[in-house]
């Protein structure tokens, strides 16, 4: 696989009005959903609501890829045509998340590792046969007294930088996710420090083990003040510190970054990047968008509960969030596009 091959997907993947759809939960996170959802929590469960996500019409014209999990890039629909197949029909590019997940770091108590780094050349060779294009491995990091540790900053960022330089070896583009999580009662200030450093030592580690930049997609979180922080900043003040984050942290060969949306409730999630590409537009040197998860499958989950009459109904709402997401990605969106979620809800 050409370098040049490479950077024309991480491009395809940041394309206008395009953003990349999240549907990588591993199984114990889908089974905790589907609990919550009173869904069964069974590998058909599982591939029946990816059935209904990848076949939701016009997807793609908001989604320019799709993030699978190892079960799921494996699965087919009902008449057996592999999902995968199902994604590229529709222009949607298949990427898979490769690493193990976070656990508990060694002598850093309240931190977390992300494991996932053996075997993963084969495994990569392995995904690029069955037709991904690109990988995501997540990293996490918490806010808390004294934490984060510069210790489990540089081994999150050598991690990942370790991961994004195999998988441009292999032919996929890395998705690079270090994830500052919203728990805590932390002010917006605390979580731009947090975010700045971690950005700073990813991309200092990127640079060492020779990652290319234009051929990789960043996945941050937004600049948010903790969840049960008494003062909540509105969209503006979010977008603005985001972004000022970003200027100084990124550099401008990232063709694209693309957030999480880290729990934050799914119209935040289409006004805060909205907001961001109104203002900034013009001085952003990448591509500023969205691969959410719960921020635009949450509201299809609850619709569908296992149901298959719900299935219709699912598929509007994820359309739906896609659309805004889509606006938002053009800084198009605006709060009346909600009306039409509105009556998906009370439709349904
Ligand atoms: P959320 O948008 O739900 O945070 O998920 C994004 C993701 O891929 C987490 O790794």
């Amino acid at each position: 696989m050409s370098m040049q091959a490479l950077i024309d997907t991480a491009k395809a993947m940041v394309a206008d009005g395009k953003g990349l759809l999240a549907m990588d939960e591993s199984n114990p996170t889908c089974n905790k959903r589907f609990e919550k959802a009173g869904i069964p929590q069974t590998e058909d469960a599982r591939r029946s609501y990816r059935e209904l996500i990848v076949t939701t019409p016009g997807l793609g014209e908001f989604v320019s890829g799709a993030i699978l999990y190892d079960e799921t890039i494996r699965q087919s629909r009902k008449d057996g045509t592999p999902f995968v197949k199902v994604l590229i029909d529709a222009g949607i590019i298949p990427g898979i998340k490769v690493d193990a997940g976070a656990k508990d770091m060694a002598a850093h108590p309240g931190e977390k590792i992300t494991e996932g780094m053996d075997g993963l050349p084969d495994r990569f060779n392995g995904y690029f046969q069955m037709g991904a294009r690109f990988a995501k491995w997540r990293a996490v990091i918490a806010i808390g007294n004294g934490i984060p540790s510069r210790g489990c900053i540089e081994a999150n960022a050598h991690a990942l930088a370790r991961y994004a330089a195999l998988c441009q070896e292999a032919g996929l583009v890395p998705i690079v996710e270090p994830e500052v999580l919203m728990d805590g009662e932390h002010p917006l200030k605390r979580c731009f420090e947090v975010t700045e450093e971690v950005l700073r030592t990813v991309f200092n580690q990127l640079y060492t083990q020779r990652v290319a930049l234009e051929a990789m997609i960043l996945k941050p979180n937004m600049v948010l003040p903790g969840l049960t922080c008494p003062k909540q900043e509105a969209v503006e003040e979010v977008a603005d510190a985001t972004v000022r984050c970003l200027l100084r942290a990124v550099p401008a060969a990232v063709p694209g970054i693309a957030f999480l949306s880290g729990g934050q409730p799914y119209e935040s999630a289409s006004a805060r990047l909205n907001a961001m590409n109104v203002k900034f537009k013009t001085r952003m040197p990448w591509a500023l968008t969205f691969s959410y998860s719960r921020a635009i499958l949450q509201p299809a989950l609850e619709i569908w509960k296992g149901k298959k009459t719900q299935t219709e109904a699912a598929q509007q709402a994820l359309h739906h969030r896609a659309r805004c997401n889509s606006a938002a990605r053009r800084g198009r969106y605006t709060a009346g596009m909600e009306k039409d979620m509105e009556s998906i809800i009370t439709k349904k």
